[in-house]
């Protein structure tokens, strides 16, 4: 039986004159893989943005399961939903088990005082919490390096870094901004074979990916944005049919780097919605020199938990 977990309802999102999300509707129900798809700048990750509580959508709603989500991150992640970012968003300089259990912190009852006292019960539910951020990176594949620094893994593993930590707040929905982007084929394959695993712990996935393979292996069902509007929705086989699809596709490169003047406005979006304090993430591939995103990667010297 399908119970839908998340619905959005009507979602529209403006900025100024342009309108980046238009009268959306998505249901993503319980077991589901949802992937969403759509050429550079069709709204997507702005999408994205509005389930999450980053941007307050100009008109409709989201409800998980069947509660209407305060437009507010942290509430939405207590609600439920974890996700992840298309420009990675790590801690550069905490370790890959630090990272982890930042994504705990939802879920850990102990307040600021029983960390400051650091009384018994504060070391129990950190070693109950350590414990749960292992299990989670054995699941990912990534134990053996808990006590590297994030910035020094390369990128397939910041990648997945950033997986293990939004699967800590234990969510019931994941959701996934360009898992791939800039992943060599095996490490995509790879990709593939660890959403399957967290469908299979009951976790719902909401997949952004602009690899049409990748997709369409995975996905119980697609949505098709173009500029803003859902073009099409359905099975793989239906969707990869559509000639409307198609020429979505041919008429516009969804590979490389969009023009200057959306790098130019997604940078700004950045840097207004830039939040104070925290680390410096890990923002792009560096170390291992790999092209790290479709869009370009803008994030350089923002902080976590903004826009993109
Ligand atoms: N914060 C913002 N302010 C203004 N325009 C934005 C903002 N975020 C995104 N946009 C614009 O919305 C459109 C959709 O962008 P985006 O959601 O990033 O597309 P996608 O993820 O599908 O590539 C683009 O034209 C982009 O420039
Ligand atoms: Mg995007």
């Amino acid at each position: 039986m399908t119970t839908p977990a998340l619905q959005a309802r009507d979602v529209t999102m403006r900025f100024g004159g342009l309108t980046a999300v238009r009268s959306v509707d998505l249901t993503v129900n319980t077991g589901e893989i949802v992937g969403l798809i759509g050429p550079n700048g069709a709204g997507k990750t702005t999408f994205f943005n509005c389930l999450t509580g980053l941007y307050v959508p100009t008109e409709g709603t989201v409800s998980y399961h069947d509660k209407v989500l305060p437009p507010k991150p942290h509430l939405v992640t207590k609600a439920g939903i974890a996700r992840t970012f298309q420009n990675i968003r790590l801690f550069a300089n905490m370790t890959v088990l630090e990272n982890v259990l930042v994504g705990r912190h939802t879920r850990t009852k102990e307040g600021l005082w029983s960390a400051l006292l650091r009384g018994p019960g504060f070391r129990k539910a950190e070693k109950a919490s350590e414990e749960r951020a292992m299990e989670l990176l054995e699941f990912i594949g990534l134990a053996h390096k808990r006590d590297h620094l994030a910035r020094n893994l390369p990128y397939g593993e910041q990648r997945k870094l950033e997986i293990a930590r939004a699967l800590a707040s234990e969510p019931g929905l994941l959701l996934l901004d360009e898992p791939t982007a800039g992943m060599n084929p095996q490490e995509t394959r790879a990709t593939e074979e660890l959403v399957f695993a967290i469908r299979d712990k009951g976790i719902a996935v909401l997949v952004i990916e602009h690899d049409m393979r990748f997709i369409f292996n995975l996905c119980d069902r697609v949505a098709v944005l173009v500029q803003g509007e859902k073009l099409i929705e359905g099975t793989s086989e239906v969707v990869q049919a559509d000639e409307r699809v198609v020429a979505a596709y041919l008429g516009e490169p969804f590979e490389g780097a969009p023009g200057d003047a959306e790098a130019a406005e997604v940078e700004a979006a950045e840097a207004d919605a830039a939040a104070a304090g925290a680390e410096a993430p890990v923002t792009d591939a560096a170390e291992t020199g790999t092209a790290p995103s479709t869009d370009g990667d803008k994030s350089a010297g923002t902080t976590k938990g903004e826009a993109q």
